[in-house]
């Protein structure tokens, strides 16, 4: 098994999970916030911090022979100060977390399907991610993929914002990748959303960010910003069928007559489970089991031998397949490009 978070050779990536590095505005909102509850929490602490050692030092036990500091008994101007200053305080952080709130939700104006934007539907699952890309540029597409989202970049002249609406198929888990946006939770029978967009290309990374089970530390999250023309021919590839080759006709009808097909979908095939993740390009994902190893034939050996010594607790069992039938079936994904 590999590093949790891989990075293919010459992979541009935005590793970092700061979220004091932002590159996307709901991030960068985000970390405006935090720096002024920062700014306003660190001005107390040094007040009430520094009236404390102050204290400490002036009403001090006097030396044998000194005579006792003054005490103070209510002050009426310090106790208004005291009362209305938190008040005001309090208040100041309400509207500003109240705004944050409304831009990391939503910007204004409210989007329409017909934008020049990317529309995609997440659903958390234990403990992996479905996407369903359903408008772009106010073209629809309807087609499904997992564990590895690709967006647009943005550029000045053409912002492309990314807004996702979140859903969760068992229970509640939260989408964060720190560079981009905050945590969304997605939570069983509500509907959330978010956006972010960016000016950077690459990969960046994150993490579920609610405790889901057993596997919640391994559901990670890997957002690719395309290139517009890359974006393009990424997503032409993605929505068409599964490749079928001949020389793999064999190798598919093995893979076809057995229960992989319950749990999952390759489009163009009469496999149609949607129980698990969407197989029709996984030979073109850069990980497998949401981030946790990389995609290599070794690896999808592995999981297929036995999903549970890489993933504890996933819910795909161990099939016990034949030798034939792992190796059939093995040629069959790395076919699915
Ligand atoms: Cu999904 Cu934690």
């Amino acid at each position: 098994m590999g590093d949790l978070v891989i990075f293919a050779a010459g992979e541009v990536a935005q590793k970092d999970l700061s979220i004091f590095a932002p590159d996307s505005p709901p991030a960068e909102h985000i970390r405006s916030l935090s720096l002024l509850v920062f700014a306003i929490t660190g001005f107390i602490f040094l007040v009430v911090e520094g009236v404390l050692l102050y204290s400490i030092w002036r009403f001090r036990r006097p030396a044998a022979g000194q005579p006792e500091p003054p005490q103070v008994y209510g002050s009426k101007s310090i106790e208004i100060a005291w009362t209305a200053a938190p008040t005001l305080i309090v208040f100041i952080l309400v509207l500003v977390i109240t705004r944050t709130l409304w831009q990391v939700e939503r910007p204004t104006p409210l989007p329409t399907a017909g934008d020049q934007a990317l529309f995609v539907t997440v659903v958390g699952h234990q403990w992996w991610w479905e996407y369903v890309y359903e408008h772009y540029d106010g073209r629809k597409l309807g087609f499904v993929t997992a564990n590895e989202l690709h967006v647009p970049v943005s550029t000045d002249g053409t912002p492309r914002p990314v807004y996702l609406t979140l859903k969760s198929a068992d229970v509640c888990h939260s989408f964060w990748v720190p560079k981009l946006a905050g945590k969304t939770d997605l939570i069983p029978g509500h509907t959330n959303s978010m956006w972010f967009q960016t000016k950077k290309l690459g990969l960046f990374v994150g993490q579920c960010a609610e405790y889901c089970g057993t596997q919640h530390a391994n559901m990670l999250l890997r957002v690719n910003v395309d290139a517009s023309e890359d974006f393009d021919r990424w997503l032409e590839h993605e929505a068409a069928a599964a490749a079928d080759r001949p020389p793999m006709r064999e190798a598919k009808a093995a893979f076809l007559g057995l229960s992989c097909v319950n749990c999952h979908r390759v489009r163009g095939t009469p496999a149609r489970g949607t129980y698990g993740p969407d197989l029709t390009h996984l030979a073109s994902r850069q990980t497998l089991a949401s981030g946790m190893v990389p995609n290599t034939p070794d690896n999808l050996r592995d999981w297929l031998a036995d999903p549970q010594q890489v993933k504890p607790g996933c819910l795909m069992p161990a099939f016990g397949l034949t030798d034939q039938q792992r190796s059939q079936v093995l040629r069959y994904l790395n076919s699915l490009d």
